[in-house]
């Protein structure tokens, strides 16, 4: 298969690895260009590809095959919508869009125009996490009853001090816990209701340091979430996982995954069990299992699935409607915390 020749547009934290992973996967991507207005060309090993200080210039003159958009959020949309009008495919990061009803324009747009796209909800590419999904589906745990999710870090001061890290949006409801709620969708499935408690008790800012959420899926499944990056903790999939280097590792679990007959802790994937199959009861023993799959970085495998996506048609693991209704729950909870209303949130179906 050919390499992609990529374009990044946004080089800040995210954008940062990204740049990393296709500069480690020759065979997979080539880098062709970097657009960042404010971002330092030597700080980067870009093994040639153009610098550029305008996206819109990086996309008319470098010629990517495909882009990935990794500029703060409000940015998705438009730079989206540039690149569906150029006919470049794109992976763009979460959340899809800003707002709801650019997701549905962006939908459209990439409906029409017929580039391949991808949301960079990365998490689902971790093998523990495919493992969780397969385990689900093969009924090893029966039928889910209950998830229970704790994503708690401190982050440090510096990190705050990027402006919109600070503004509604830039806190950890749509930075962290969109993550943890696109998983939710993935290994519960769809959210027929929410609701959610914010707090900025701890920081102050004008922004959610804290969140509390919680899901009744279709399937009449129930979830909990608790969200924040104000209090120290082990529990988030990145410190149990080590997909991500910024985190240090504690190899516990973040997920608790309830069913009739088995419950599984992810990452770690440990299901408990009856010790004697099908002797289920409060008053009989359990054991625990655990299951071991071979660590991938999730972003390498991302790229991965973007080249095959593009190159042999696969379908995307999170399409943009994918996305957007990721985006709809999470917003949901953002509003319930507001105002202590409870939602529905919209499911997206338009193809692309
Ligand atoms: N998948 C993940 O795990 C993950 C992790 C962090 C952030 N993100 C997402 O990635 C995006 C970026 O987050 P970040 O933490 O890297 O932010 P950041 O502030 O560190 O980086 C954003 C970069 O975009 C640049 N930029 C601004 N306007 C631009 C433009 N018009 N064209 C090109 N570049 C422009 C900025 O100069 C900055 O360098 C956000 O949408 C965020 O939600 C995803």
């Amino acid at each position: 298969m050919k390499p992609l020749r990529i374009g990044v547009l946004g080089a800040g934290l995210v954008g940062r690895r990204h740049i990393e992973t296709i500069r480690a996967l020759p065979a997979v991507a080539e880098l062709v260009a970097v657009a960042d207005p404010a971002a330092d060309p030597a700080q980067f090993d870009l093994g040639g590809a153009a610098w550029f200080s305008d996206a819109i210039q990086m996309l008319d003159r470098a010629g990517p095959e495909a882009i990935i958009i990794a500029t703060p959020n409000n940015l998705h949309a438009p730079l989206g919508l540039k690149a569906c009008e150029r006919g470049i495919h794109l992976l763009v990061e979460k959340p899809v869009t800003a707002t709801l009803e650019e997701a549905e324009q962006l939908a459209r747009a990439v409906a029409a125009s017929g580039v391949k796209t991808l949301v960079g909800h990365h998490r689902r590419y971790l093998a523990a996490v495919q493992e969780a999904r397969r385990l689900i589906a093969e009924g090893a745990l029966g039928d889910l009853v209950a998830a229970s999710v704790v994503w708690a870090t401190r982050k440090t001061d510096d990190y705050f001090n990027t402006a919109w890290r600070k503004e509604p949006g830039g806190g950890p409801l749509l930075i962290n816990a969109i993550h943890e709620i696109d998983m939710l969708r993935y290994l519960c499935g769809e959210v027929r209701s929410v609701g959610g408690l914010a707090s900025n008790a701890r920081r102050g800012f004008a922004v959610e340091d804290t969140a509390a959420a919680m899901f009744q899926f279709d399937s009449g499944c129930l979830g909990t979430l608790i969200c924040t990056d104000a209090g120290l903790s082990p529990w988030t999939i990145e410190q149990g996982s080590g997909e991500n280097p910024r985190f240090a590792f504690s190899g516990q679990s973040t997920y608790r995954l309830i069913g009739t007959s088995a419950s599984l802790e992810l990452p770690v994937l440990r299901r408990w069990n009856a010790r004697v199959p099908g002797v289920i009861g409060w008053d009989k023993p359990i054991d625990a299992t655990d299951f071991s799959v071979p660590y991938l970085d999730p972003f390498e495998a991302q790229l991965e699935h973007f080249q095959r996506l593009i190159r042999r048609g696969e379908p995307p693991v999170v399409s943009v409607s994918d996305g957007a209704s990721t985006l709809a729950a999470t917003l949901a909870v953002a509003q319930s915390g507001r105002d202590g209303s409870r939602h529905s949130p919209r499911i997206f179906g338009i193809p692309g």
